[in-house]
């Protein structure tokens, strides 16, 4: 079904590319969908763990279940996907680039103005690629992992300690914008 949506969306997307403006929408309304399907299922995975093992035996989840449906969701529909910050946890994975970063900057400076940050998104082309980011604002449940210190029990700070030496990503509070999840998808 997915796969079918997918080739639909392709399909229309040729079609209509002497449109560009159609295009567009076809491209962003996929890469839309991309983005918002995965956040839901790690939290369901996460809270699950939580509730079985606890945060810090969690943290596995965030650590390898992340890039593991990154890479299956590359795989099923031809995008790529990743998490970025402005405050990093795992330096090696997400770091923004420029386009990213000034989107996260972007997102900041318009939650502060009052927007719902869970509606802050941006899709256009750039290059030869369509590129899309949607904010990942910090829920009740982030906060095990990236609120303060007083959030964090000790297990967790010695588990991320551990794991992320350069830790940035604790003293979030709800409804801050922890990162984006990114999209890409060459032309
Ligand atoms: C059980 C602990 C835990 C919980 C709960 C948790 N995270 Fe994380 N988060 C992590 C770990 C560990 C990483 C680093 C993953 C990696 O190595 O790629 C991370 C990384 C991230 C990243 C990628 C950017 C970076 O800094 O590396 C984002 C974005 C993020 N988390 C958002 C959230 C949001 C939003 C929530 C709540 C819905 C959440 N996390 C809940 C532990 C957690």
């Amino acid at each position: 079904m997915k796969t079918l949506f997918f080739a639909t969306a392709v399909l229309v997307a040729s079609l209509a590319t002497p449109f560009a403006h159609a295009g567009d929408e076809v491209l962003l309304e996929e890469a839309r969908k991309v983005a918002t399907s995965l956040p839901p299922k790690m939290l369901a995975v996460l809270q699950e763990e939580i509730d079985k093992s606890g945060p810090a035996g969690a943290i596995p989840v965030c650590k390898d279940m992340a890039p593991k449906m990154a890479g299956k969701v590359l795989q099923e529909t031809g995008w790529k996907v990743r998490r970025v910050s402005l405050k990093v946890r795992n330096e090696a994975r997400a770091i923004p680039d420029e386009w990213e970063k000034a989107a996260l900057e972007d997102f900041d400076k318009r939650a502060a103005a009052g927007e719902p940050p869970a509606r802050l998104e941006k899709g256009e082309k750039v290059g030869s690629e369509y590129r899309y980011v949607k904010a990942l604002p910090v829920q009740p449940l982030c906060l095990n992992c990236h609120g303060s210190a007083d959030q964090i029990s000790d297990a967790v700070k010695s588990v991320l300690k551990e794991h992320y030496p350069n830790d940035r990503a604790t003293g979030y509070s709800e409804g801050q914008i922890r990162g984006a999840i990114s999209v890409r998808k060459p032309l």
